[in-house]
């Protein structure tokens, strides 16, 4: 048989509030075209709006509700949807037995199988951890159903990564990294994790400092809320921040910035605004001003930590390019500010941040982590894939 040039990856997402389904075809060797065939995601924001977070049980749900939806748009996209009245020839107890306890998805998919012909996919890339345990769970059942009905492998993807992978996409080029580039620093700052680690090498990690309690983006959903401003509170704050005109009247701390480790800490803040709001209550009422002020200042107090520990780190430890992911990274100022200051101390580094809309969770940094992972070969069967909630970097 002709070996395969390219390799067509189906990959989901589902770590948090997003269900993601990215298709994509690459070269197995570093050359050659690299093509986003399509990236669907569903955003769950109406539904944890109201609660100004997200609740697991209720992400998971949601997920289950809308992954045969997303599949199918995202095959439609790609030009892999192709009905076929002959079902494709399932063992039903395996796949019920695999979707145990998640039938509605059972259901839909099955439905799904019974339309549609096995598409022309190589392998699917699933997001095992780190992330909210129901809801990678969904999404590792439903990887395992789909691979396990059109007899693909499977490939395990570390979220964590995958926000640092997607930083090699510049628009449909896959720019790798070459030697020269490392080691290359790493800021993740999403609704989960703050983490700053080094990379020596591909698949070489250092984890030099992670948040001892709440993540960045975790603080901005965190005062969002207090300030009764809705969900999620990274983009709201960042909006109403622009529109302050002193942002500077409100002092609030910068914790651990003076600190000679790269930990992070930001349920103090959270603390601060808290009883600055309690106390200024009164003036808040009549004095729209208050809350853009504030915003201002939580936003500029989380990017002044994030992005003096990140300077210290590059030049301690000489790195030869900056990497920075998470949905956190779609904010504005804090990419400029970042910008502006590793510019400064290090002109030389390269800085790497994928554009806002690949900042957030979605199935295309899913996909580009599993594709490195082919590539080494690192393929699985559907049954020794487990999902690892507090996965780490290794
Ligand atoms: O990476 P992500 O989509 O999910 C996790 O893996 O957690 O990150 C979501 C987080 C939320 O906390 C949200 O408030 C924050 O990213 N976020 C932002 C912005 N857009 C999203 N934070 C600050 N500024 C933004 N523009
Ligand atoms: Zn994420």
């Amino acid at each position: 048989m002709k070996q395969k040039k390219d390799i067509t990856i189906l990959s989901i997402e589902t770590s948090c509030d997003d269900t993601g389904i990215a298709i994509i075809k690459a070269p197995l060797k570093p050359r050659g075209n690299f093509n986003v065939l399509s990236n669907i995601i569903s955003s769950q924001i109406d539904v944890h709006a109201e609660y100004g977070g997200v609740y697991p049980m209720m992400a998971k749900r949601e997920h289950q509700r809308n992954l045969v939806f997303v599949l199918e748009k995202a095959l439609k996209q790609a030009k892999l949807l192709e009905r076929e009245a002959k079902k494709i020839n399932n063992d039903e107890e395996t796949l019920r037995e695999i979707l145990s306890r998640e039938d509605n998805l059972y259901k839909t998919l099955s439905s799904f199988f019974s339309k549609y012909k096995k598409p022309d996919i190589d392998a699917i890339a699933i997001t095992n951890g780190p992330g909210l345990e129901p809801c990678l769970w969904v999404g590792v059942n439903f990887a395992k159903a789909l691979s396990y009905s059109w007899n693909i492998p499977v490939i395990s993807v570390n979220h964590i990564k995958a926000h640092i992978f997607i930083n090699m996409l510049d628009d449909q080029k896959l720019t790798e990294l070459k030697t020269k580039d490392f080691p290359a620093l790493c800021l993740i700052v999403s609704g989960g994790h703050t983490q700053l680690f080094l990379m020596k090498g591909l698949g070489k990690y250092q984890v030099l400092g992670e948040t001892r309690d709440d993540a960045a983006g975790e603080c901005f959903d965190k005062t969002a809320r207090i300030l009764g401003l809705g969900y999620p509170g990274g983009p709201i704050i960042s909006k109403e921040a622009e529109g302050a005109k002193n942002k500077f009247k409100i002092q609030l701390p910068r914790p651990m910035i003076n600190t000679k480790d790269y930990d992070f800490s930001f349920s103090g803040l959270k603390t601060a605004v808290l009883y600055d709001y309690l106390k200024e209550k009164p003036r808040v009422k009549k004095d729209k001003e208050y809350v853009k002020e504030m915003a201002a200042q939580i936003q500029q107090s989380v990017i002044d930590v994030l992005v003096k520990k990140t300077a210290n780190a590059a030049q301690n430890f000489k790195v030869k390019t900056l990497m920075v992911g998470g949905g956190v990274a779609a904010n504005k100022e804090l990419r400029r500010q970042i910008r502006e200051k590793i510019n400064k101390v290090m002109p030389k580094v390269k800085i790497l941040i994928p554009p806002p809309k690949n900042c957030t969770d979605n199935g295309l940094m899913t996909a580009i982590a599993g594709y490195f992972r082919a590539r080494q070969g690192k393929k699985e069967k559907w049954r020794d894939i487990e999902v690892k909630a507090n996965l780490k970097l290794q």
